[in-house]
């Protein structure tokens, strides 16, 4: 949520800025804006929109300098506009700031400065927290590093920011906390980014920047430091990235390319430790705690968004795999209704960034009240990751579209593995259950391949009911998760209105909805419940309902009664989501494609949520 770029060397600072603003675009996307210092003057550009506007808007001015911070912003403080866009300059205009996070305590501190006549041109906290900075400086006359420090003890909330000076044109100053910074390090030069995205094509170096740490970066020199102005050794990370994984590669957009990468994705995950051969599935974050996993009186899954269906899903795994009681949160009521947590409760974290603010903080807390936190993170290096007391990376690389896709289907094959793992340890299953998921686990990545060779059925029911205003999904078992996903998404990316619901519990309430104007997608593979959902299209075809069903391929009796059919080749119930799904993202893709929106940067959203 909020992308910022900074960059001090010897090349040319804008159009790094403006390549990294565009690679971090995905992060926000309601204005833009950089500052470049030259000769001594401090030039500011912003614009409401996208990247692309505030480049439009630079064309033919001075943008020449070897130092520059850049910010796209998702709006917290005051709307979208040109005049909340950051950077924000200080009362004397001698200081630049951008900002990532949300100043708590910022009313307070507006209103003393207003009263020693401070006025603001914009509603950001932002401004309030850089013009707090500027009037330590003046008043204790002190260097512009030490009243950073000083603000920074005495604000409350989450930030990542990025600082520079008129008469100081070779030193950004960084600090954060609970924003996520990398600092790449370069020969006479540094970069700053809010991920490695911006980076990548310079160097392969890199920091991540601690909480409450204070970073001094000037072209040849990083100095670390914490609040206490003690200096700390900056810890030099080996980026695992290559700058193919960030471009589109001759995909329209990035959701789909993601879409697409998804038989590689999971295979990725699961190479090196799925090992059907052996019966071997090797994690060590899970081996290594095997005792406190299996041993859990509860585990409690904690997450936001679709992160939070995979917690679902896993939740009817590792109950069902396991026998260990399962509670799925969403991290943003889990953190504020003082929940019961005991130590030796486990506690899963899934989140694809890594850095989302409400899964963070919950964490924290959970973790000083003693539960074990096992972190389920795509984001190497990430907040959660460091902050995790093991884990397994999903390994589905970076994910640029807002909307998730490859990192959940990532998500889902690290939790199946767990759940099989650690029911296998337990002895809840038994040898040939086992060894027979992870088989059908390992044939994943083929029948994912199958669903996307031809999408072309898929297309076509996409331009067929684009103009819906509301649609339900719905799902019984390990496919209910999945219908609340397919639902998720189509909002995300369509601003069709959906809804999902156990296929079941749909007599209760939404079934008045039902007309000959709803489509209704059946997630309604061959499982279990099979025969029950069958009922429940019947009970939709009815009531005149237009139905749109996920089916096993072969199955003779759903096609017979929908009115379009999206197949998906059979596997176990247990993992049968990590098919199912891949239907319905292309769907909503499809349909926010035939409705002519930007898919990869749906209105008002962000991808990685980084304030509360
Ligand atoms: C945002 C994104 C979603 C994501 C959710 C949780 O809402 O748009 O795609 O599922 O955050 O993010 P996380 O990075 O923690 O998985």
């Amino acid at each position: 949520m909020c992308g910022i770029v900074g960059y001090v060397g010897h090349r040319e600072a804008y159009p790094i800025v403006l390549k990294g603003l565009k690679r971090l675009e995905y992060r926000g996307y309601d204005s833009s804006g950089v500052a470049l210092l030259n000769n001594g003057k401090l030039n500011v550009y912003k614009k409401k929109g996208k990247v692309a506007e505030m480049e439009e808007d630079t064309l033919g001015k001075d943008v020449h300098s070897h130092i520059g911070i850049g910010h796209t912003r998702w709006a917290t403080h005051g709307e979208p506009s040109d005049r909340n866009a950051h950077p924000h300059l200080s009362q004397s205009g001698e200081l630049a700031m951008i900002h990532n996070g949300i100043i708590e305590n910022y009313a307070h501190i507006k209103q003393e400065l207003l009263a020693k006549g401070y006025t603001f041109k914009s509603d950001t906290d932002t401004e309030v927290l850089l013009n707090f900075i500027e009037d330590i400086k003046i008043n204790n006359n002190c260097s512009l590093e030490e009243a950073l420090r000083i603000a920074l003890k005495r604000i409350v909330g989450a930030y990542c920011i990025l600082l520079i000076s008129k008469d100081d044109p070779e030193t950004i100053l960084a600090a954060r906390k609970g924003s996520p910074l990398v600092i790449g390090i370069g020969k006479g030069e540094h970069f700053l980014a809010s991920d490695a995205s911006p980076i990548i094509e310079y160097t392969k170096e890199v920091v991540y920047v601690n909480d409450y740490e204070i970073a001094i970066v000037r072209p040849d020199e990083l100095i670390l430091k914490n609040l206490g102005n003690e200096k700390q050794t900056p810890f030099i990370t080996k980026l695992d990235m290559e700058l193919a994984a960030i471009e589109k590669g001759g995909y329209d957009h990035f959701m789909l390319k993601e879409i697409h990468e998804q038989p590689d994705t999971i295979f990725d995950c699961l190479r090196g430790r799925l090992l059907p051969q052996t019966g071997q599935i090797i994690m060590s974050g899970v081996d290594n705690h095997i005792e406190a996993l299996k041993n859990a009186q509860r585990i409690l899954i904690v997450a936001c968004g679709t992160s939070w269906h995979a917690g679902l899903i896993a939740e009817y795994q590792i109950e069902e795999l396991c026998r260990i009681p399962v509670e799925v949160e969403y991290a943003s009521e889990f953190r504020y209704r003082n929940p019961v947590v005991n130590k030796g409760d486990v506690i899963i974290a899934i989140s694809q960034s890594g850095e989302t603010a409400d899964t963070l903080v919950a964490l924290e807390s959970a973790k000083e009240k003693g539960a074990f936190i096992f972190g389920v993170v795509n984001a190497v290096g990430s907040s959660i990751a460091r902050l995790s007391h093991a884990g397994a990376y999903t390994h589905a690389g970076p994910e640029i579209g807002v909307a998730s896709t490859k990192a959940f289907t990532g998500q889902l094959a690290v939790l199946t593995m767990m759940a099989l793992k650690i029911g296998y340890a337990k002895g809840t299953i038994d040898e040939k259950r086992y060894l027979g998921l992870m088989k059908e686990l390992e044939a994943i990545p083929e029948k994912v391949k199958e669903i996307l060779a031809d999408t072309s059925n898929i297309q076509r029911i996409a331009a067929k009911y684009k103009n819906a205003s509301d649609f339900l999904f719905l799902g019984r078992g390990y496919n209910f998760p999945v219908a609340l996903e397919g639902a998720l998404k189509l909002k995300e990316i369509s601003y069709i209105h959906a809804e999902g619901y156990p296929a079941a519990e749909m007599k209760h309430g939404p079934i008045a909805l039902v007309d000959e104007k709803l489509p209704v997608v059946f997630v309604a593979t061959k499982d279990s419940y099979y025969e029950k959902i069958v009922s429940n299209v019947q009970e939709i075809k009815a009531r005149k309902g237009m139905v749109i069903a996920v089916a096993t391929q072969n199955d003779d009796i759903i096609p017979g009664m929908a009115d379009d059919v999206m197949f998906v080749p059979d596997t176990d119930e247990v993992i049968a989501p990590l098919l199912s799904c891949i239907p319905l993202q292309l769907l909503s893709y499809y349909v926010g494609v035939e409705k002519g929106l930007d898919v990869d940067k749906p209105r008002n959203l962000a991808k990685s949520v980084t304030v509360e």
